[in-house]
């Protein structure tokens, strides 16, 4: 059980401030509170177990690393030990062979968000409070709803009046009280604090509750034990607030700590074309400035990012950068998923791959870096972005009939299978991972 030693509060503009860990709860918004441990080798499991054995024991594996007491697991649903899928086919039709998908739309509610919920939710389980609240763009209030209902605890959500109508039902399915908040997902973040403030909830916000951070950040390990005990060259994750990116950065820095990786991967941040407040405030190397949100992508839809300082901060602390990506791109990334890898994921869970592919094609990275896209969020939740072309013959039982429906069936290649994309082709040589970094 993981006991952390200090805090270390990290400001907007950069500089930190040592802090007593048990301040967990930051209401300053400027600035965000990581955790920290007494680093050694043995923090870390000792034994390289099988696939099944890392799924079964999940994100609990890495106790010695989270802040736990004692006490038994007792959240109830399966968490973390998500798969690292290496596609053989997505990776021979996009000309990526060293690419690998890390699977987090497995969780109990189909989004990585289940980590942090997981860990909110363990620690609440032994204090008498009944109700956790969170604000969302849609993922997190799923899978809070979904975590809570599990755990005996009322999860009270925050939601923008836009949210997703199939995200919103399965919040109301497993019986959460759900308040749509006019103003956007930033009012309903600003009211969810407050009522966690005045009421005596527990606050999952993201950012803002630093556990959130640390369950995050067990990806890393898992991806570093998947790898056989190795980082790769680079992974790639999409941005919204922020804390995704942060927990992913935070663990290989751990890693790093512990004695037991060389560096951290080159981090590739991903956002949309239409609201890329992070990306532009990297480019332009100053403060996170809020814009409008425009893209399907609702994860990532974020016009004023929580943590959108320290996700810049951990993108140049690992040599990294940032893309945008575009909706019609993220569309064609969860195409890919789904008809060459059979991994399903909605658009914000699919702008990693798009976002290697971009950087591919525009010769920021090499074709054959050892690349990890993060796949964050199901399509299973989304179904309005499935690529339903073609059509769907519907015959007698005779097969004669099939034979000739099979013929014309032949004749029509589908819209995403095949050779779609190969951004080997069109620039990146291999070599090593990072072909040159602009910004
Ligand atoms: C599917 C998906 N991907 C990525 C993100 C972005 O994560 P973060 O807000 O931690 O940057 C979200 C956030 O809701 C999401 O739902």
């Amino acid at each position: 059980m993981g006991r952390p030693s200090r805090g270390v509060l990290v400001h907007d503009d950069g500089t930190e401030e040592i802090v007593a860990p048990a301040s967990i709860m930051i209401d300053d918004f400027g600035a965000r509170l990581l955790l920290e441990y007494e680093y050694g080798p043995e923090m870390l499991p000792s034994n390289a177990v099988s696939s099944e054995a890392l799924t079964a024991a999940g994100m609990w594996r890495y106790s010695a690393l989270l802040p736990i007491d004692e006490s038994p697991i007792v959240y109830p649903l399966p968490v973390g030990g998500t798969p690292l899928v290496a596609p053989p086919v997505l990776r021979a039709s996009i000309g990526l062979p060293n690419l690998w998908l890390k699977d987090e739309t497995r969780g109990p509610s189909g989004s990585n968000k289940d980590r942090a919920t997981a860990l909110v939710l363990q620690q609440a389980m032994s204090s008498g409070v009944s109700r956790v609240t969170s604000a969302s763009t849609g993922n997190v209030a799923v899978s809070l709803a979904v975590g809570a209902a599990a755990a005996g605890k009322e999860a009270v959500n925050f939601v923008a009046s836009d949210v997703d109508d199939g995200k919103l039902a399965l919040m109301r399915h497993v019986g959460a009280t759900v308040i749509k908040v006019q103003g956007g997902y930033e009012a309903a973040f600003r009211l969810s604090r407050q009522a966690a403030r005045e009421f005596g909830w527990i606050d999952r916000n993201t950012g803002v509750n630093p556990v959130t951070v640390e369950a995050k950040k067990t990806v890393a390990f898992e991806i570093w034990e998947q790898l056989g005990g190795e980082v790769p060259d680079v992974v790639a994750v999409p941005v919204g607030d922020g804390p995704t990116l942060n927990g992913i950065a935070k663990g290989f820095r751990e890693l790093v700590a512990c004695g037991v990786a060389a560096a951290v991967p080159v981090l590739v941040g991903v956002q949309a074309d239409g609201c890329q407040p992070v990306k532009r405030a990297w480019e332009v190397g100053g403060r996170v400035e809020a814009t409008a949100a425009h893209t399907i992508a609702d994860g990532i839809g974020v016009s004023r990012p929580i943590s959108g300082a320290l996700a810049v901060r951990d993108v140049v602390a690992s040599a990294g950068f940032f893309v945008s990506v575009t909706d019609a791109q993220m569309l064609e990334a969860m195409a890919l998923l789904g008809a060459s890898a059979g991994v399903l994921a909605e658009p914000a869970g699919a702008a990693s791959l798009a976002g290697l592919l971009v950087a591919v094609r525009e010769g920021r990275l090499a074709s054959n870096a050892r690349m990890v896209a993060l796949v964050t969020g199901s399509a299973l939740k989304t179904p309005r972005f499935y690529q339903i072309g073609g059509r769907v013959a519907e015959i007698s039982a005779d097969l004669d009939e099939l034979s000739r429906v099979l013929r014309s069936l032949d004749s029509a290649i589908p819209i995403s299978r095949g050779r779609m994309h190969r951004p080997s082709d069109e620039g990146a040589r291999p070599g090593g991972p990072i072909r040159h970094l602009r910004r």
